[in-house]
Parts: structure tokens; C-alpha cells; sequence
């Protein structure tokens, strides 16, 4: 069976980590976020660490090479039979080092699967949104945890993360728009764009997500 580098795309909060819970196991495949490895890192007493906590309080994006060393190093040592990617690449310089990183492996993207949800709803989204340090995702009210302020994975207490505050989150928009979004159109020329309503429930998002990687693998084996 030939294998599945997938990448997911969209603005913060349009509900690219839920699905990814879904996706990596339904089709067994590592998942790489780099907003997780970001957090991480910025725990790290070094001015490395102070560096990137700035940045993402603040709702910019990490410096391409410090993102892009961290994620192909991850890639290469748990993702050499297929991937998916969370929130990476967010720059035109980011998908440049990941193409040629495959290219220099023989290998290449599948997809890219785009989650769309406007940003009046990405607003109230975030603001909603309670996450285990492990960094399993709960909404109040689209998908409370079964005892409030706990896990239902881990039982660790849920917590508000510090960039989903209403100033970071307008920022974290701004930085997707201008930076982000133009990987879209990239990618829609490349072939490889699917677009996904965000504004679904979650459920609905992962069963047409589903769908459409079947299809692209059966499609891929032919
Ligand atoms: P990162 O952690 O990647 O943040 P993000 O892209 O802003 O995405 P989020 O995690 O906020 O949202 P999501 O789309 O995963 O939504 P979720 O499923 O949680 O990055 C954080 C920071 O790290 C960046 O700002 C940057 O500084 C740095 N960074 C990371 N990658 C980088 C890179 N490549 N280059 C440079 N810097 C980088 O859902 C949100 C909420 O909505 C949840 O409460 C959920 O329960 C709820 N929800 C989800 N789906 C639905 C639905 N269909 N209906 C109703 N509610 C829903």
C-alpha cells in the first residue's frame, strides 16, 4: 500500500487538532503538530525557549529554520512510512525546505486537507476551548469532557491556553491571513488542495475527511 503524507491546513481554531485525533487513527499514521512542539520547547530554560514563548504569546509565527530543523528530524525519525502533519508548513519558505526535504527522499505530499471556518466563529471557538497539557482538545460547549475541568484520556486538569486570549487571537488570524493563506492557492495549483467546512460539526468534518482519504488511497494504489 503506497503511503499517506497528508497535511492539514487552516486558520487557528477551525479544528485541525480534533480532527487530527481522528485521522491518525483511523489511518494509523504519526502525527506531527508543530504547535505542540513549539509549547515544548518554549518550557526550555534557554534563550531559545524565551524566544519562541515571546512569539507565541504575542500570536507571530516561530522562525522558519528553528520549525523546519525540529519537524524534519521528527519526520525522519517516526514518519518514514507516511505522515500527518499539523500546522505546518504556515510560510512559503516552510514548503519550500518540506519539498525539497521529500524530494531528497524520493517521496512527497499526498494532500493537503484544508479546514475552513470564518473568523467570526474561529473567535468564539477559541475562546471556548480547554486543552489537557498532552494536549487533548475539549470545547464548553461543542465537546465538554465528561467531568468539567478533566481529561477524559488522562484525567490532568484542562486549562486555557495562553494565546487564546481575545488580543492574541485577532493576532494569530492577522499572521494566518497574511502568511498562511497564500500556501492555499499554492497548493490548490499544485493539485493537492481539499477543502473541508469547518463549520460543521465535528462528526460531519470527519466523516467526509475520511471519505476523501479513502478515496485518494484507493485512487493512489490503482
Ligand atoms: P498551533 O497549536 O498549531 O495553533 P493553531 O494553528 O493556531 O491552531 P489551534 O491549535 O489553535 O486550532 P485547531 O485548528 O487545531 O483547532 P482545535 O481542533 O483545537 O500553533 C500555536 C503557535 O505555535 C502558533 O501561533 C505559532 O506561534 C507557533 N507555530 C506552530 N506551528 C508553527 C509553524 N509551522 N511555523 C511557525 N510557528 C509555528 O479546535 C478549536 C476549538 O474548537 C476546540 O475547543 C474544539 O473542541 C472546537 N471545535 C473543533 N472543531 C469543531 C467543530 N466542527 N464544531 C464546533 N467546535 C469545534
Amino acid at each position: 500500500m503506497s503511503e499517506l503524507n497528508l497535511i492539514l491546513i487552516g486558520p487557528p481554531g477551525a479544528g485541525k487538532g480534533t480532527q487530527a485525533e481522528n485521522i491518525k487513527d483511523d489511518f494509523d499514521l504519526p502525527y506531527l503538530a508543530t504547535g505542540d512542539m513549539m509549547r515544548a520547547k518554549r518550557k526550555e530554560d534557554s534563550d531559545l525557549g524565551r524566544r519562541i514563548a515571546k512569539i507565541i504569546s504575542e500570536g507571530g509565527l516561530v522562525d522558519d529554520d528553528i520549525v523546519c530543523e525540529v519537524l524534519i528530524e521528527r519526520i525522519d525519525a517516526e514518519g518514514e512510512d507516511g505522515f500527518l502533519l499539523d500546522g505546518f508548513p504556515r510560510t512559503q519558505g516552510q514548503a519550500d525546505i518540506l519539498d525539497s526535504s521529500l524530494e531528497r527522499r524520493g517521496r512527497s505530499i499526498t494532500a493537503v486537507l484544508l479546514i475552513e471556518a470564518p473568523d467570526d466563529v474561529i473567535i468564539s471557538r477559541l475562546s471556548g476551548r480547554r486543552q489537557c497539557p498532552d494536549g487533548h482538545v475539549y470545547h464548553l460547549e461543542f465537546n465538554p469532557p465528561k467531568q468539567e475541568g478533566i481529561c477524559d484520556v488522562d484525567g490532568k486538569p484542562l486549562e486555557l491556553r495562553d494565546d487564546d486570549k481575545p488580543e492574541t487571537i485577532k493576532k494569530r488570524l492577522a499572521t494566518y491571513h497574511e502568511q498562511t493563506e497564500p500556501l492555499v492557492e499554492r497548493y490548490e495549483d499544485e493539485g493537492l488542495l481539499r477543502r473541508f467546512d469547518g463549520t460543521q460539526s465535528p462528526d460531519e468534518v470527519h466523516s467526509h475527511v475520511r471519505k476523501t482519504i479513502t478515496t485518494l488511497r484507493l485512487e493512489t494504489d490503482v
